[in-house]
């Protein structure tokens, strides 16, 4: 296939932010292992809370045009409450503006998760990100990575202090680019001949 393209989401809203930290690492590895990428910082982007019918702005316009162009995703949120953030999900919420696309929101795509957490339960972030996934078609990847007490794993400017955090994160975007020149290889795509019956809007 020719070159993939991976385009990563996340960040918070606060500087500097781990879980950017950790979607900009992941994302090294995977132009290492031959794709191109691009970043969407979620505290960078211009994205009013949505709600159906709002004119969107330039910026979840990009999202969502980014994300239907892309061969893969990798998303990184920080744990809220034992979720991932608000501006995170209404960021994913933008990817509404590719609900009608043939096919539909984010098809035949491998995402892999990472969530940055204070304590040890950032796997319940990465669990709600699944169950985004899953609803917008998706395929989430096996291997994720819930950064644990993210304080003590990234420096102030964003450096990764601890070893076995990056060679996750760097064994995540090596998989990503794997399962996207996978699923492109099989061709596996062919969703107007196995299409499957349900709309945009019945799961
Ligand atoms: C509003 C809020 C809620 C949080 N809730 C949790 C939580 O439930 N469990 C936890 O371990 N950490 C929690 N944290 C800590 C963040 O997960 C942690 O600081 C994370 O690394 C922040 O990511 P960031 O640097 O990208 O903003 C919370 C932080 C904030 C600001």
């Amino acid at each position: 296939m020719r070159q993939p393209r991976i385009v990563g989401l996340g960040g918070s809203l606060k500087e500097p932010s781990s879980s950017l930290s950790a979607l900009e690492a992941a994302l090294a590895a995977c132009r290492e292992a031959g794709a191109e990428t691009e970043i969407l910082r979620i505290g960078s982007l211009d994205l009013p809370l949505y709600a159906p019918g709002i004119e969107p702005t330039a910026d979840a316009v990009r999202l969502a045009e980014s994300a239907a162009a892309a061969d893969g995703l990798i998303w990184s949120s920080p744990l809220y409450h034992g979720s991932i953030s608000g501006s995170f999900k209404n960021a994913v919420d933008w990817l509404q503006l590719i609900a009608d696309r043939d096919p539909p929101y984010l098809s035949g795509k491998p995402i892999g998760l990472i969530a940055t957490a204070g304590g040890v339960q950032g796997l319940q972030a990465v669990n709600t990100m699944d169950f985004v996934v899953r609803a917008l078609r998706g395929w989430s990847v096996p291997l994720v990575i819930p950064v644990a007490r993210a304080s003590q794993a990234f420096a102030r400017d964003g450096t990764i202090t601890d070893p076995a955090v990056a060679e996750q994160l760097r064994s995540l975007g090596v998989e990503v680019v794997r399962a996207a020149r996978q699923l492109a290889d099989r061709g596996s795509c062919d969703y107007a001949q196995h299409r499957s019956g349900a709309d945009s809007l019945d799961i």
